[in-house]
């Protein structure tokens, strides 16, 4: 597959996830749309629990059975709409096509088997004609791309002898054997320190430029998102509430919630202990969703439609939509200064 640069390789397109809970079924993913351009990289940012892994797995068809479902809404993918592909044909994508390092790295990695048995299962179900003496090279060769010291000895050893650093580059290596045309990241740095969070990404972003593959990059730290994104998609109680390329949504910020998230940043160019802004207020449980628009009551500009009418999402720039009263027009509305 060889899409023009900028023609999106994915396209997901107003997804509705609900879960079966003890309150009955919950939305958890209600109409998230976004485009990822070949050879890009998206960002996904929003505080725990807007939707950004139900996102990712609703992607990957990997939703927990039987209480998670994909209610409506499309995944295209080179001419396939993924929702509705049969999965035997969804495990030709899963992997091959289409790989994600998962927010728990211990989850994807299988304690009783060593490494190189693990890293050789993926080669082997992808490039089903390999002989065993080429998988073993590749494996080493994939486990120095990613920077694992002394490879030939990791192989040998179980998940558990080897770090939480390591770990994730074992994830990463895994998720790259099969050289994916889109590789989704979920938070894949959030669990280690400083350090080995920048060699991750500094990994990450070589290997994109190397390969060519496009990338979904899940994270609730917009430090992160302006490092390595191309573009943004804002998520807020299971929904997009703006999008836009990354110079453009650290400039103009529109969504009352986007530029609660930046301004609760760290920031170098403040005095040292200036008091960061918090966003006020909880998310709302999924049970109990407000009506109209769902940050409202925690909203300082919120108009009185707010509370009653969801907004719509409005194009606000080349490629900058967001979804918020304010920007919707009426009387009330101040959108024209950025309109296009
Ligand atoms: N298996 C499940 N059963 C019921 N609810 C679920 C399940 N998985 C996720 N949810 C709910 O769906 C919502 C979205 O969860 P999700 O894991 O996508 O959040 P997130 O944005 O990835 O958060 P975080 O930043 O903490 O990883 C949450 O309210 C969560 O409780
Ligand atoms: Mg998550």
């Amino acid at each position: 597959m060889n899409p023009a640069k900028n023609d999106p390789v994915l396209s997901v397109r107003d997804l509705a996830v609900s879960f079966e809970t003890e309150q009955g079924r919950v939305r958890a993913v209600d109409g998230v749309s976004f485009d990822l351009p070949a050879g890009e990289t998206l960002g996904l940012v929003g505080e725990s629990g807007c939707g950004k892994s139900v996102t990712a797995l609703s992607i990957m068809r990997l939703l927990p059975k039987p209480s998670g479902r994909i209610d409506a809404g499309h995944v295209h993918f080179d001419g396939l709409d993924l929702v509705g592909l049969p999965a035997e044909r969804m495990q030709d994508i899963r992997g091959r096509r289409i790989s994600m390092i998962f927010q728990e790295p211990m989850t994807a990695l299988n304690p009783v088997h060593r490494i190189g048995h693990q890293l050789a299962e993926v080669f082997q179900l992808h490039f089903e004609a390999l002989p065993a003496r080429e998988v073993r090279s590749r494996c080493v060769q994939l486990l120095e791309r990613v920077g694992i010291p002394a490879p030939e000895q990791r192989l040998r050893e179980y998940p558990h002898q080897i770090s939480g650093g390591m770990r994730q580059r074992v994830m990463i290596a895994m998720a790259l054997a099969a050289e994916p045309d889109v590789l989704i990241a979920d938070e894949p740095t959030t669990a280690l320190d400083v350090t080995i969070q920048a060699q991750i990404l500094a990994l990450i972003a070589d290997l994109q430029r190397s390969t060519g593959m496009s990338l979904v990059f899940i994270t609730h730290d917009l430090g992160v998102i302006a490092e390595i994104c191309d573009r943004v998609v804002v998520m807020y109680a299971g929904r997009v509430v703006e999008s836009a390329p990354v110079t453009e949504l650290f400039a103009r910020p529109c969504h009352p919630y986007t530029r609660g998230l930046l301004a609760s940043m760290p920031r170098l160019d403040l005095p040292p202990k200036a008091r960061l802004t918090t966003i006020r207020g909880m998310v709302p449980d999924l049970g109990r969703m407000p009506p109209g628009c769902r940050f409202h009551n925690r909203c300082d500009e919120t108009l009185p439609r707010c509370a009653e009418q969801p907004p719509q999402a409005v194009q606000v720039a080349p490629d900058h939509r967001v979804c918020c009263h304010r920007y919707n027009g009426g009387e009330e509305g101040v959108a024209r200064e950025t309109a296009p």
